[in-house]
């Protein structure tokens, strides 16, 4: 069955944010250490989902993406660019930049050990962190399951067939989610094409068919494998803009496919069904609940750590935890607790200090500090006010459009105090609303970096329910130095 929409692009409006990256240096120590191990020319690229060409989805059995297939309309300059990053994504060793429905990817062809060790060296990823495997297809992650030899190096409860390599426990799991915020773990074939850099020396590796039209659409002209982590410098919140690539890795990347903020803005749900019971290792855009919900999944046990892992805990006291982290010291406040008054914002951060603040489902800008003087300069959050729409594939015979347009902006308000305890106080409110929460949060950690704040207030949610709360405070326990319990 074919289920193809000649012309399927044509109907779809994304709307893609012009980027000027001149502005967007790293800081300070960070910018000449990058300057000095790299300085290339970084290109933003917009591309418009709409003009490039013709999208075919084809499922075989179930409602999942089986085939892709592509009819470029090189006539167009968004074709030409997707164009020109799938065949630097093939060629070159340096990774390329793209958009998912999560957060930006940066993607190098996963067959390629050169290829894979740019990531790492683009990042400054530590090598025994694996990557996930971004797929277009089925059919394209079928290939790879079946390697040079059909036999399977791992014995652990693997249950593919010649017919299906992928594991049946699997099969139930991505009819219903992918395309989408879901990553699975698999064995890797002996003789697997994989570079080895992409495991980390496992026997098993991560694969994802994401939901974006321009990461589907990239993977498949590029006609690779593509290994991707977030496209953040390692260490730094994941980036959901393509501003936020550039300002991490200015230099060190040629090419950033810009399609606009992302839709989900946390990273992908990983899962692993090869053990009994399966097992969450990574809370993300898919929640736990989703999960049980289907045939096999019920028993999945959560394994992993709210807090911030061994390897990365402090080495030297005062050391901050090295995930998610903005370079302002993150002060979390757990769900239900107030807002920090003048007082603790004091003890916190000594007098004189920059202070910014991220307000969710209750705090208010009145009670959160007491009181805001003067009140100046609404700022406006980048990913604000753009109407973006983001495709998603509907395999119930049609596709649909899923158009998340006049999404409420969080507001950034700044306010200078009068009196000299504290100079300055920056507001973000991300709003009530798990998916505003998510979509924004790693975004107004980043804002409020690059308003040199010395400290990040941040009002955590209720994670008791899951959902993609979990996977919020999840990065958030992590990027925090101080809990507020
Ligand atoms: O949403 C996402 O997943 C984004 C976009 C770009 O697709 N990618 C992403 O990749 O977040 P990264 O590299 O930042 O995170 C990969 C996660 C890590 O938690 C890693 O430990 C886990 O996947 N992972 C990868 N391979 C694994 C394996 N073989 N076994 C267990 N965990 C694995
Ligand atoms: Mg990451």
């Amino acid at each position: 069955m074919n289920i193809g929409v000649p012309g399927l692009l044509k109907a779809h409006h994304a709307t893609c944010l012009s980027i000027t990256t001149a502005s967007l240096r790293p800081h300070s120590a960070l910018a000449s250490e990058l300057r000095s191990i790299s300085n290339m020319e970084t290109k933003t690229l917009a591309v418009d989902a709409r003009n490039i060409g013709t999208v075919t989805a084809t499922p075989l059995e179930h409602d999942v993406l089986d085939e892709l297939d592509i009819q470029l309309d090189s006539q167009t300059i968004d074709a030409q660019r997707l164009q020109k990053a799938a065949a630097q994504l093939k060629t070159s060793d340096v990774p390329v930049a793209f958009p998912t429905e999560t957060v930006y990817g940066l993607g190098a062809d996963a067959t390629r050990s050169a290829a894979v060790q740019g990531i790492y060296k683009a990042k400054q990823r530590p090598s025994d962190n694996p990557l996930i495997v971004h797929f277009a297809s089925l059919n394209q992650l079928r290939s790879l399951l079946r390697g040079s030899s059909s036999q399977q190096s791992n014995g652990a409860h693997v249950n593919g067939t010649p017919e299906d390599p992928i594991p049946e426990i699997y099969r139930p799991l991505i009819s219903r989610f992918w395309p989408g915020p879901l990553t699975i773990i698999l064995p890797n074939p002996q003789n697997s094409s994989l570079a080895p850099e992409v495991t980390a020396g496992l026997q098993t590796f991560g694969a994802r068919i994401p939901r974006h039209i321009l990461a589907l659409a990239l993977i498949q002209l590029a006609d690779v494998p593509v290994a991707a982590p977030s496209a953040n410098a390692s260490t730094k919140p994941s980036p959901t803009a393509a501003e936020h690539v550039a300002y991490d890795l200015e230099g060190r990347i040629e090419t950033i496919i810009d399609g606009g903020p992302c839709d989900i803005g946390v990273e992908s749900t990983v899962v692993d069904g090869l053990s009994i019971p399966p097992v969450l290792l990574r809370p993300g855009g898919l929640s736990l609940e989703q999960i049980r919900i289907v045939p096999g999944w019920e028993a999945t046990e959560v394994a992993y750590k709210n807090k911030a892992e061994t390897e990365s805990q402090p080495r030297a006291p005062g050391m901050k935890y090295r995930h998610y982290s903005p370079k302002a010291t993150v002060i979390l406040y757990e769900a239900g607790r107030k807002p920090p008054t003048t007082d603790e914002l004091l003890q916190h951060v000594g007098v004189h200090a920059r202070v910014g603040i991220v307000q969710t489902e209750l705090w208010t800008l009145d009670d959160s500090v007491s009181p805001p003087a003067i009140r100046k300069n609404p700022q406006k959050h980048p990913q604000g006010n753009t109407e973006y729409v983001q495709k998603v594939f509907g395999f119930a015979g049609m596709l649909l459009d899923v158009q998340a347009a006049d999404r409420a902006k969080p507001a950034t308000r700044k306010h200078t105090i009068d009196n000299d305890q504290v100079k300055e106080i920056i507001t973000v409110d991300l709003g009530a609303k798990t998916g505003d929460i998510a979509r924004g949060l790693f975004s107004a950690l980043r804002d409020l970096d690059r308003q040199d704040v010395d400290a990040i207030f941040v009002e955590g949610i209720d994670d008791s329910e899951s959902g993609t709360a979990a996977a919020i405070m999840n990065r958030l326990r992590k990027a925090a130095e101080i809990r507020v319990d």
